[in-house]
């Protein structure tokens, strides 16, 4: 639909069409005028009009007949016909028109400021259209692309599984032949190769393992339900501790903490910031992780969760945009160890949620992870 209004006037009284045009050229729309029910036809194009002004009482086919071949011979015109008549038009005649589409009746002789008003609202009406139908085209683009993309992530998911695991498992498989003497006895350096071989291989399926599960977290249907928070951090801390007990952390996490939200994809957002919280203050004297939750203030949508360590940090500012996309690391692979997909997870999981996630950080200030889980989590069921 074109954006630019017109207005389509048949009339057959040169008098008449032009204190019309006087009427309503100053109003940003193309004037198209018709003396006669058969120009008027001819005009009709498959733009739509804003508004078509048409005399009942035309010579030759009367206004009822045009508007009945104005809808017969374009039927996409579904213009707002406005029927001006100089006598009183009997009611049969006007049901009549109505159901062709009239949506007015002026009589004549007409009051200018009254065409005006009127041809002003179909103008706008027009115009508000043609934005929707915009937006909307707009709309239909972006999902047939992100069916597109979506279609894409799907078969790369399914090569990473199945074509990248194969030979990884082959050499991990043969690493471990060699390992165990299969082929003769090692000596010392080809067995530290060897060893070599086996944590890239052991290090590059954890990488598959977490694409796979950033790759399938838009598939991942919600099942909201109550979920224990403090209950969920409280074990997934014992988890850790029992994982790597080396890190000698002491935790604190605040009781009571209840969200509405899918129970798994909670775990998988709450383990990464733990885990997080853990790893990353293995090397301060005596590392602490907090779970707790803050009054929510005005901009804040819902109530506001947070995973708190005093250990090593990292730059924010520096980290800019990149902070919550996959395989982003603001630390040395030789001081941590990690895909640097956690947060990209985090995100989607709290985006998922229809919340919020953000970090206060400085290098060596520790780190602060804030989430809030919007509308779902604001009215908190009661546990069961
Ligand atoms: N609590 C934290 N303290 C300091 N830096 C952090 C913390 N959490 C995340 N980071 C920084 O953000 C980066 C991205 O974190 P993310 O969890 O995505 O990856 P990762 O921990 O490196 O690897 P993994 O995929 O195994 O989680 C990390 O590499 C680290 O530099
Ligand atoms: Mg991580």
């Amino acid at each position: 639909m074109h954006a630019d209004p017109a207005i389509l006037i048949v009339d057959d009284n040169p008098a008449n069409r032009r204190l019309y045009q006087a009427t309503l050229s100053d109003l940003g729309a193309q004037l198209y005028m018709a003396s006669s029910g058969e120009e008027a036809l001819d005009k009709c194009t498959d733009q739509p009009y804003a508004m078509v002004l048409l005399d009942v009482h035309l010579s030759g086919m009367d206004g009822f007949q045009v508007a009945q071949a104005i809808r017969d011979k374009c039927p996409g015109l579904d213009a707002p016909i406005v029927f001006v008549s100089a006598v009183y038009v009997h009611e049969q005649d006007t049901y009549r028109g109505y159901r062709l589409g009239a949506v007015d009746y002026i009589l004549s002789p007409i009051v200018p400021e009254i065409l005006r008003a009127k041809a002003a609202i179909f103008i706008r009406m027009h115009r508000l259209r043609a934005e929707a139908e915009l937006h909307a085209h707009a709309i239909e683009k972006a999902y047939r692309e992100l069916r597109t993309v979506h279609a894409e992530m799907e078969g790369f998911s399914y090569s990473v599984s199945h074509d990248l695991r194969t030979p990884l498992g082959q050499i991990a498989g043969f690493a471990d032949l060699l390992q165990m003497g299969h082929a003769g006895p090692l000596n010392e350096k080809a067995l530290d190769y060897v060893g070599y071989i086996q944590s890239a291989a052991h290090r590059m399926n954890s990488l598959i393992d977490d694409m796979l599960l950033l790759g399938n977290m838009s598939r991942t249907e919600m099942q909201i339900q109550p979920v224990d928070l403090s209950h969920l951090a409280q074990t997934l801390l014992t988890e850790l501790e029992a994982l790597r007990p080396q890190v000698h952390a002491s935790w604190q996490v605040q009781q009571g903490l209840q969200a509405q939200g899918d129970q798994r994809l909670l775990r998988v957002a709450l383990s990464n910031l733990l885990s997080n919280a853990w790893k990353y203050s293995a090397g301060v004297p005596r590392p602490f992780i907090d779970f707790g939750s803050r009054e929510a203030d005005d901009k804040d949508d819902g109530q506001v969760f947070y995973v708190r360590d005093n250990g090593a940090g990292f730059d924010v500012h520096a980290a800019g945009e990149r902070l919550f996309r996959p395989f982003q690391r603001f630390h040395s692979d030789s001081n941590f160890q990690g895909n640097g997909v956690g947060l990209a997870i985090v995100q989607r999981v709290i985006d998922k949620h229809g919340g919020r996630l953000w970090v206060e950080s400085a290098p060596g200030r520790g780190a602060t992870f804030f989430f809030t889980l919007g509308r779902l989590s604001s009215r908190p069921a009661p546990l069961v």
